[in-house]
């Protein structure tokens, strides 16, 4: 028989903040906050039900607890457990993932069990350490680790990075065979119902947080259900919503099939980098935001500690390959750079940084493997010796940008292709003007051609101008930011064309040997163009894979007032 007690918290006349203690298993009680009213999680997480942020202790000759709460719980929590225990006798603090909701608590149990050991991945206890402002012991596990809490408790742990966070762990309870999974295989469902009987009424949130929270990285979903693969277990034990228990093997389908069809048309970027080494973290994540843009799925993997297995796996699914340097003393991140020379196969599409942790890997050698591998190069090496200024990042998203681009020709001349020819002949007489954009921000300049542009309001004067998605430029077009719009003139508008049209390398400066001053509002002014207008971003439009940028004019001169602005005449539609 389990039993259950609720707490009420005070402020509950406004918002309803319960807790449900419950016996899940032997020596096992999960404490369940239950956030009756919230509303959204993230911002773009609309929330029908409620959800609750569950966490878990176990007695065995030690004692642990899996995550904590919500700080919003911290008062009717910290009696909670002190109800349950003398929080000064735990041991261990499990941290599965560190985002708020479950970890928010964390300084609050420090205080109360000052000597217990803080048990995370690698990359939690780093977070960790910049959100707890106090020292605390810390235990880093890796994939198939294990710690023995007696009595028969033997825990063993899973890595499950990008589930959501890099920083996720599942830990599997040989004794009670409960799996703790944090957010995978939850949903945000608050009910008094501790399991999942009612499954038809949890069905659709369950899918709905899939789809939100798991499906963008629906490969790394795959991996984390090869690596439980085979473990016999009683009781998934999520972080959100009921836990699973009574229909486990549907729920796991579930995920396997939806992540498997989401995997099928996916084009995969595969991005190594080491986690904790040099800048490898920061180069990484601008490369991947840079071919996240171009609609490429890219996973990012901590060549610290994946298994080789899944390294082969990785490189073989993948069209494209990213390597950050790994340190030469690392031994498994040197064994998962020889798997992977090894999977990798011709037409492949690579890209190399430099991690500028003070004992890289070399680069070129591996560079020159990979060419005679038959590997076709998307961008130059990156080579990063000090920390990353904002005009590295800016290159960082354009290497990567490159790269998705590669990979995406095909698609996109095919999409291009299959428009139907009268209706691309029709939209082709839409005729516009021909203009550069050009832009300053800090130490980093960009620039385009445009000729998707329109006065756009007349009181306050304003224009648009549609920007694809995969430019680059994108990043220096945000609201606030400010731009130059140079309008080219007839018959002289030629070499700027034929200049800006050229494709440039990541961090190349786009205006060299062009002729330029400088607008009041810092940006580029082309001193062959026929006008200028100075302009700031107010708002954009998302139309699918462009942003229309609406922007206010603040300044404009015309360098000849009989001269006429260039005009492009298009003979179909589907293209510029
Ligand atoms: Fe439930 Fe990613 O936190």
């Amino acid at each position: 028989m389990i039993a259950t007690t609720d707490r009420l918290s005070p402020t509950s006349a406004v918002k309803r903040l319960t807790i449900q203690t419950v016996g899940i298993a032997t020596e096992t009680t999960g404490m369940r906050s239950l956030d009756w009213d919230r509303d959204r999680f993230d911002i773009e997480f609309g929330l029908r039900n409620g959800t609750t942020y569950n966490s878990f202790l176990i007695q065995g000759e030690k004692i642990a607890l899996v995550d904590t709460s919500h700080r919003k719980f911290e008062t009717l929590y910290r009696e909670t457990l002190t109800n349950l225990i003398d929080p000064a006798s735990i041991d261990y603090l499990i941290i599965s993932h560190t985002e708020p909701d479950h970890s928010g608590l964390v300084a609050d149990i420090l205080e109360l069990a000052p000597d217990l050991t803080i048990v995370g991945a690698k990359v939690a206890i780093q977070f960790l350490e910049n959100m707890v402002h106090r020292p605390f012991k810390s235990m880093q596990v890796k994939n198939g680790d294990k710690l023995d809490l007696g009595n028969g408790h033997e825990l063993s742990f899973y890595s499950a990075p990008n589930l959501h966070w890099p920083d996720t762990i599942f830990t599997y309870d040989a004794k009670t065979k409960l799996l703790f999974t944090c957010d995978a295989f939850g949903m945000h469902y608050c009910d008094d119902h501790t399991f999942d009987e009612q499954t038809r009424l949890l069905e659709e949130d369950f899918k709905y947080y899939y789809d939100c929270l798991m499906g963008p990285n629906a490969r790394s979903v795959l991996s984390a259900l090869k690596r439980i693969e085979g473990l016999e277990i009683d009781i998934i034990a999520t972080g959100h919503g009921p836990l699973l228990k009574y229909h486990i093997p549907q729920w796991m389908e579930n995920y396997r099939v939806w992540s498997e069809e989401q995997t099928k048309t996916e084009t995969l970027v595969a991005l190594f980098y080491t986690e904790g080494y040099g800048y490898s973290e920061a180069i990484a994540t601008a490369i991947a935001e840079g071919i996240s843009r171009t609609g490429v799925i890219v996973e990012k993997i901590d060549l610290g500690s994946v298994d080789l297995p899944e390294v082969r796996e990785w490189v073989m699914d993948a069209k494209g390959i990213v390597v950050g340097m790994p340190p030469q003393s690392a031994i498994q991140a040197q064994a998962a750079l020889k798997t992977i020379i090894a999977a990798t196969h011709p037409k492949q599409v690579i890209g190399l940084f430099e991690s500028g942790g003070g004992e890289d890997e070399p680069l070129f050698p591996l560079r020159s493997q990979l060419f005679s591998n038959g590997l076709i190069e998307a961008f130059p090496p990156i080579l990063i010796k000090e920390p990353p200024t904002l005009a590295i990042e800016q290159r960082c998203h354009e290497a990567g940008t490159d790269l998705g681009q590669e990979l995406t020709r095909d698609r996109t001349i095919k999409q291009i292709k299959s428009i139907n020819p009268d209706l691309e002949k029709a939209l082709g007489r839409i005729s516009s003007g021909l203009y550069i954009l050009t832009t300053q921000k800090e130490e980093i300049s960009s620039a385009m051609l445009a000729s998707w542009v329109t006065q756009a309001s007349l009181s306050p004067l304003g224009i648009a101008v549609a920007v694809s998605k995969d430019r680059a430029i994108i990043d220096l077009l945000q609201i606030g930011d400010r731009f130059v719009l140079n309008i080219l003139e007839e018959g002289n508008y030629q070499h700027l064309m034929k200049h800006f049209l050229k494709r440039f390398a990541p961090g190349d400066d786009r205006f060299a040997g062009i002729k330029t001053y400088r607008a009041n509002n810092g940006s580029p002014i082309l001193a062959d163009a026929l006008a200028y207008l100075e302009c700031e971003v107010t708002s954009r439009l998302d139309c699918n894979d462009h942003w229309v940028i609406y922007s206010t004019v603040e300044a404009g001169r015309v360098a000849d007032v009989n001269a006429l602005t260039a005009v492009h005449h298009r003979k179909v539609g589907n293209h510029y």
